[in-house]
This record gives C-alpha cells, structure tokens and sequence, in this order.
C-alpha cells in the first residue's frame, strides 16, 4: 500500500479516523453508502459495493485559482511586495527595446508584388499622384485621418487561425488607401499570437488576408522581450512547433539557447512519459545540462507537450543557478527568473470553443509550484494586457507614423479593435485609447462586456468597428471607396472641369 503524508497534498489534510468513516454512513449497519455527511456519492452502475471502502474527500473539489491569475498593475512601478526576490532580477520591471526599428534584427519581409512598398496595395502609380491630388483639396479630413490609428488584434478579429475573417481583409485594403481620400490610414497589429519569427508570420497572414503587411506595423507577444538578450545569455525556451522559438530568440539576440528537446535528449529519464522520436533525437541539441548554468526561462509560446515541458520548468526553477541534476538550498533566492510572453486564458481558433493558451498553461505551473514548494512563484508576464506592451505599440506606431507620412508622433485618436475583453479591452481602456470589441471571437456575450467594456461600442466585426471609427473622425458621409474618375480626366464621362491631373 503506499503511504501519502501532508506534504504529499501540498498542505495539511483533515485525517478521518475509521471511526467517523463508519458514523457518517446514513445506513451504519446495512451498508448503505448514500447520503454521507460528506455528500453523496455516485453511485456505479453494476459496482460490487461490498469489496471497496470509501474515503470521503477531505479537500474541497473547487480549487480556488483566483490567486493565480494574472494581476494587472498599469502604473508600470511595482511596489515592494511585487519586486522578485531571486537573483538575476531587477524587479517586476519588463524591459522592452529602445529602438523603434525592428528590421535590423530580422529580415524584412513584404508580401506578394508589394516588396519595398510597406503598406500600399497594389496599384497603378498614378493611383498616388491621382490621390495626392484629392488630399490637397481635402485638408480638414486628411488631417483627421493622419490623426486617428487603428491597432487590430489578429486572431478572432482578421482571422481565426488559417481561416480569413472577410471583413478583415476589406478594412485592410480601405486602410491601406481604398478610400475617398486614397490616404494610408495608420493602423499596426498587435496579438499575443507567438511561436514563429516575425517574418514568417507577416508572411502568412499578409497571404491570408491578400494584403501586404510589414515587419514596422507588427508586434506579437514575444517582439518585445528581444529586449532581454541584453540581460540573460543562456536561457531555455519553451513553447511553439519544432524548433521555431529556438529561431525566434536567435533573431533577438539570444546568445545560448536551450529547448526543452535537448534536455530531455541528453537525459530522457527527465520526462518519463515522453515518447521522444529519432527525428527529434537527430535535430536537438543535448550536452551535459548538469554542467550549464540556465539563466532564465522563457515561455514563448504555447506549450506543445505540457507534461515533459512543465517537469523541465518546475526542475529548473527548483535547480541551483539553473542546473539540471541540482536542488537549490532557498527555493526562493535562488530560483531563477521566468517570463511568459503573453497571459491569455483562451484562444479562438477553428473549434467551436475557444481553446486553453498559456494564460492556462501558466496558472497550472503557478498552482503546481506552490503545491510543491510551499512558496508563490515570481514571474513576469508580457502580452497584452500588460502596460509594456501598449508603451512598446505606441513607439512602432510612431514609427509607422514616420515611414508612411514622414511624422514621427502618436495620432490622437487611438483605436484597439480586439476580441477578448480581459486581454485588448481591459488594455486599451487602461491606456487611454478607444476601444472596440468584436463578436468574431472570444466575446459571444450580451450588450457590452460586463467586466471590461468597450468604451468606444461593440461591433459584429472589424468593418463595422473601423467604419464607425471613421465616420466619427471625418465624417459620417465619408466614402470607403477610392474613386478614379472624380479625379482622372481621362476617366471623366461629362464634366473635366472638377479636377485636372498635371
Ligand atoms: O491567445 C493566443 C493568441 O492566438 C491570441 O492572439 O491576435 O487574439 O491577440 P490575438
Ligand atoms: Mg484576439
């Protein structure tokens, strides 16, 4: 038989002496097991009830994760019982890069036709000199449009996974120019979405949605925690198909990167249950681990093998100096940092419910840390709704701002367009911008969200947010159309007077 103590529960356990077993059966002498002062029991179709002994539960049966979740501070300045108190730290700070150019790390990659012109569709070169005719007669409006931006969430607002959400490939081409103005409206992208470079995911959506979109307008949930390569050097990475993250944190300057697949190479006993394959055994990276000083842990992506990948956290964060094969002596002092790169509960994808993602992932880790160290577990999560992230959006925006209208500065008018209220919304309203939730994705609730409301309205999709948007900052007869003939002589059936193209 084996033998359980309290430790093996995390926690003390309310004994139950075989005395009070017998006396909270309702039927004491004729073993009738129902309606027990612990509850009742299921009852099992064709169960022999004579050969088994029932313990009843001594811990509640609804755990209780709220102190596990992710706590939103917005004032950006942690106060003491937030700081770590591990090594290698420097507070529940999350750096992000100083620099607003993202392309000299990685490749730049513009889809299809479009290459070298970030942001503009295809179409005819006079197209430009045709609108930019149209702009000089509209001051007014074109000043509100430079003056109003849009930051699209991706998943559950342009696309659910592979799968194009119409709509969001009309608001694109509109923003990019099909309108009456023919004028780029600033707009960038920001989703927790992770798990590939950049450029591979520009790539793809910019396929998906038929139009081109640039390295300059595009955050996921790992884009800014390139900043940490200044700080650690050896890290181990987890999350995301093959070895993608392994590419990504090269592209941001990671020095010596580990993934979980090299260590349980080096010594499979690690993950008992992990059925690892010789294709995986030839593409990793194994060594002696008991040698390597891991510095930090870096969860990119979803995780992709939940029990070896937990197993390997929970070693290292139990290590000394992030040594696998050790123990640390302070599980807390020493324990080595560890950051998520977004915090997301859910996410839409093809399924007809929304699918757990490392928001999930992560309250697992924390409840499971605690249960077997005694102790909370520190760590720092990027990602909307987190305030670094939106600072970083606002410095690409700025940025963007620069490469399509030559100004370097933040539009007034800010809107998020977003379908999850407790990541985009909460982070929008909290950072001052408009706020638009769609129906396309995680909300499926009533007029607002209840918790985290969108302060500009809620929309059956990305169209009718951003038209709204629009017709708010110029004007409620604005035409989402770019139109030729009002402009080009050539394609004028009457009147050529109105606008003559030198
Ligand atoms: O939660 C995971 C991720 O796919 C969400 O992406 O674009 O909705 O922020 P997004
Ligand atoms: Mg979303």
């Amino acid at each position: 038989m084996p033998s359980f103590d309290d430790a093996d529960f995390g926690g003390p356990i309310h004994i139950i002496k075989s005395k009070d077993l017998t006396r909270v059966k309702t039927g004491e002498s004729n073993g009738d097991r129902r309606g027990s002062a612990y509850g009742s029991p299921l009852a099992i179709a064709g169960e022999d009830l004579s050969n088994s002994v029932e313990v009843p539960a001594t811990r509640p049966s609804i755990a209780n994760a709220s102190p596990f979740m992710l706590e939103l501070s917005m004032d950006g300045r942690p106060g003491a019982k937030d700081r770590r108190g591990s090594r290698n730290s420097f507070g529940a700070s999350l750096p992000i890069p100083k620099s607003k150019r993202q392309s000299r790390l990685s490749s730049i990659a513009y889809s299809g036709s479009n290459a070298g012109r970030p942001s503009m569709p295809t179409v005819q070169p006079t197209r430009e000199i045709l609108a930019s005719q149209v702009q000089d007669m509209s001051g007014e409006k074109v000043t509100a449009a430079k003056d109003m931006a849009f930051v699209f969430d991706i998943d559950g607002v342009l696309v659910h996974g592979d799968r194009l959400i119409p709509e969001g490939q009309r608001v694109l081409e509109i923003l990019n120019g099909d309108n009456e103005l023919g004028i780029k409206v600033p707009h960038i992208f920001l989703t927790n979405g992770s798990g590939k470079p950049e450029a591979a995911r520009i790539e793809q959506l910019s396929k998906i949605l038929q139009q081109p979109i640039s390295m300059e307008q595009f955050i996921q949930s790992h884009t800014p925690m390139r900043a940490l390569s200044e700080y650690y050097s050896t890290v181990l990475v987890v999350g995301g198909e093959d070895y993608r993250c392994r590419e990504v944190a090269e592209q941001y300057g990671f020095k010596d990167i580990v993934v979980p697949n090299d260590i349980v190479a080096w010594d499979p006993t690690i993950a008992p249950y992990r059925v690892f394959t010789d294709e995986e055994r030839k593409t990793s990276n194994p060594r002696d681990f008991s040698k390597v000083n891991i510095e930090a842990i870096m969860v990119f992506s979803d995780s992709r093998d939940y029990a070896t990948d937990m197993q390997i956290i929970m070693d290292l964060l139990q290590s000394e100096n992030g040594r696998f094969h050790t123990r640390a002596k302070d599980p807390v002092s020493q324990r080595i940092p560890i950051y998520f790169s977004q915090g997301d509960l859910l996410c839409p994808t093809e399924h007809p419910n929304p699918r757990m993602s490392q928001g999930a992932f992560r309250i697992g880790l924390e409840a499971m840390y605690k249960a077997l160290t005694g102790e909370d577990l520190e760590r720092v999560v990027y990602g909307k709704p987190e305030l670094a992230t939106y600072k970083y959006a606002d410095s690409v925006l700025e940025n963007w701002m620069d490469i399509i209208h030559n100004d370097e500065r933040l539009p007034k008018n800010i809107y998020m367009v977003g379908d999850n209220p407790a990541s985009d919304i909460v982070g929008g309203n909290s950072y001052g911008w408009n706020t638009c939730l769609v129906r396309t994705g995680v909300f499926q609730g009533g007029e607002n969200d209840v918790e985290n409301p969108a302060n500009f309205g809620v929309f059956k999709n990305v169209l009718d947010a951003v038209q709204t948007a629009m017709k708010k900052e110029l004007g409620q007869d604005f035409n989402f159309n770019w139109k030729n003939e009002r402009v080009n002589p050539l394609l004028q059936k009457g009147d050529v007077s109105a606008v003559m193209v030198e």
